[in-house]
């Protein structure tokens, strides 16, 4: 959550800074700042959008080669004008962005207004800016050691950019916990949380590792850790264009990415499974398949979207390769006093690689013995960096906040997964392999074909984009879908929906059911299908809608649904790929007839970098 960028170099700043944020800007957007040094430091910054600062700074010239920006999603204090980064120092010697939290502000804030020193905004960011200033002046030490020194000092995260208006040569950045990377250009660096701002410069980068501290000059970076040891930049080259990260002609991102899915399922599965040679590989578990196949138990962790795909997981793993599997927040486990076994195998998905809870509930495990596997997208972000082992999806930059092409990937790696496990294991035989793997690759072309009804997707949305409540109901392997459909129905349209696995809707929902309610079945073929059919009649008898997604050329529901949305018939451990499709698009056109920013919906943010 928040957006950091900074720039050193010889163009302007402000324009960098500010293409920047509006790349970043779906980590965030309660505020948005900006501070350009030129002589001294000027700061800019606005309650809302990226869009509401480029109105407000309009007309005015901003000039400078060096300079720090910011996109807030807000934890402490309300978002507005006094809140927004970046923040200034008392004595106005610091301008500081900052992603994260000091957790221990509130003693560090009494601490140096028992000095004199006046604080402006309510924010955890202000606190940590004037420890730094107050080292700084009391100590007359030089900026890079006022960091490090209040650095040390700190509890908490932080992902961070500073300017010191005393030493105008240089940005300072540092992390622990919330992610930064420096694009390394010709006499110029870039500084963001991720690459999505620095791809169209360089695609030369180093990602910094927690306790770093960069002291970045235009012509040279040194690396150093908090406690003053030199480290060597590693730089890397980004696997990324500028074409993956803009709207590709698409009215929204959510939009580009849901059509994606076909080429993000194959880009996942492409190089790791093959019909001629019938081969299936994931480089990644290598040397941890001997524990995975010895381990008695799997415990999948995630949150939001990921959790979902992990409960798809849990079937995958059950039914393939006769593991058993538990599913948990990661928010939740971590608190818990879970039994974690020295054999057991924790699989942590997440599509940024940094939701602060996913990370404290790996930390968790690893402490317990456990071997930790990460499912993740974002190349070079921090789960990878804590695991044993595991699996990138590539599903390509997902910038829409509401998560879709990540699902069907992490489903894909979660099948793929499965597969080799439940192989080598001896319950599935060669006949089912090969069965698998050409099923695996058709699934694209499914998409494809789901994707081509869109039209009667957005029809329908027309007929149910006033109603107030949604109900989404699925069995086995499309009950997570049903709560991911859900979730998607209230993250971008904010309709209260709720997901729940068909049966139990005798045991609770069915007291809602009249004849406004909208019901979603998922009831596409399955050996439960019979019994779904039940659960729609039991719908159709109390008048609700009931919106039912089939497989194609089922008579049966479409005598008994209001609407139908087919998909191709699959193999049940691929169906939730396709049954999450139709899903997607109604919410989406549901969202988009209300007038939601669906993109950016209000209150959320794409990477949950606090707990
Ligand atoms: C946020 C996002 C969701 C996402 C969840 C987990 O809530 O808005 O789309 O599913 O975080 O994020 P992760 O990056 O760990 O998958």
């Amino acid at each position: 959550m928040c957006g950091i960028v900074g720039y050193i170099g010889d163009r302007e700043a402000y324009p960098v800074l500010i293409n920047g944020l509006k790349r970043l800007e779906y980590r965030g957007y309660d505020s948005a700042g900006i501070s350009v040094y030129n002589g001294k430091s000027v700061i800019y910054k606005k309650k809302g959008k990226v869009s509401d600062l480029e109105k407000f700074v309009s007309g005015k010239k901003i000039n400078g080669k060096l300079g720090i920006g910011h996109t807030r999603w807000a934890t402490h204090g309300e978002p507005n004008d006094v809140n927004a980064h970046p923040h200034v120092s008392f004595h106005k010697k610091f301008i500081l962005i900052h992603n994260g939290i000091i957790e221990n502000y509130a003693r560090l804030r009494e601490r140096l207004e028992n000095r004199g020193i006046k604080f402006v905004s309510e924010t955890d960011t202000e606190v940590l800016v004037n420890l730094i200033e107050y080292i700084y002046e009391k100590g007359n030490v030089s900026a890079e050691i006022a960091v490090r020194l209040a650095l040390s000092k700190v509890v908490g995260a932080y992902g961070l950019v500073i300017i010191c208006n005393d030493e105008p040569d240089k940005l300072i950045a540092a992390r622990k916990g919330s992610p930064l990377v420096i694009g390394v250009g010709n006499e110029e660096y870039f500084i963001a949380s991720d690459a999505t701002p620095i791809v169209e410069y360089t695609k030369s980068v180093i990602y910094l590792n927690d306790n770093d501290v960069a002291i970045i000059k235009k012509d040279e970076l040194v690396l150093k850790t908090v406690s003053n040891n030199t480290q060597t930049p590693r730089i890397q080259q980004l696997d990324l264009d500028i074409g993956d990260i803009d709207k590709s002609g698409y009215e929204h991102f959510m939009l580009k990415e849901i059509f994606e899915q076909p080429r993000s399922i194959l880009d996942t599965f492409r190089g790791r499974v093959s019909n001629k040679p019938v081969d299936l590989r994931l480089g990644g578990l290598y040397d941890v398949m001997p524990k995975i196949l010895k381990a008695n138990r799997i415990i999948i962790i995630g949150c939001g979207t990921s959790w979902h795909a992990g409960l798809v997981g849990e079937y995958l793993f059950e039914d393939l390769a006769r593991v058993s599997v538990e599913v948990e927040y990661a928010s939740e486990f971590r608190y818990r006093n879970p039994i974690i076994n020295k054999d057991d195998i924790v699989i942590a998905i997440s599509q940024s690689g940094e939701t602060a809870d996913t990370l404290a509930a790996i930390k968790m495990a690893r402490e317990a013995g456990a071997i930790v596997l990460g499912i993740c997208n974002v190349v070079g972000s921090s789960i990878p960096r804590e695991t044993d082992g595991g699996v990138y999806t590539h599903a390509g930059p997902e910038i829409g906040v509401a998560s879709t092409k990540a699902f069907t990937a992490q489903v894909t790696v979660l099948a793929m997964m499965a597969i080799i496990v439940g192989k080598e294991k001896g319950f599935i035989s060669k006949e089912q392999h090969i069965d698998l793997i050409n099923e695996l690759i058709k699934i694209p072309g499914k998409i494809e074909k789901i994707l081509s009804q869109d039209s009667k997707f957005k029809e329908i949305a027309s007929l149910y984009k006033h109603a107030n409540n949604f109900l989404y109901l699925g069995r086995g392997y499309f009950f997570p879908v049903a709560l991911e459909g859900a979730l998607k129905l209230k993250e971008i349209s904010y309709i209260h929906a709720e997901g729940y696995p068909a049966a139990e809707m005798k045991h609770g929902p069915i007291a809602l059911i009249d004849e406004k309610m909208p019901v979603v079945v998922i009831a596409a073929k399955d050996s439960s299908y019979e019994k779904i059919v039940s659960n729609i009649q039991e719908v159709k008898a109390r008048n609700g809608i009931v919106i039912a997604v089939v497989t194609e050329g089922d008579k049966v529901i479409r005598e008994l649904a209001d609407h139908v949305l087919e998909i191709p018939e699959a193999n049940i451990v691929f169906s939730a790929l396709l049954a999450v499709i139709p899903l997607q698009l109604l919410s989406y056109h549901i969202a988009v007839m209300r007038g939601c920013n669906v993109d950016q919906p209000r209150n959320l943010a794409k990477s949950v970098t606090v707990e």
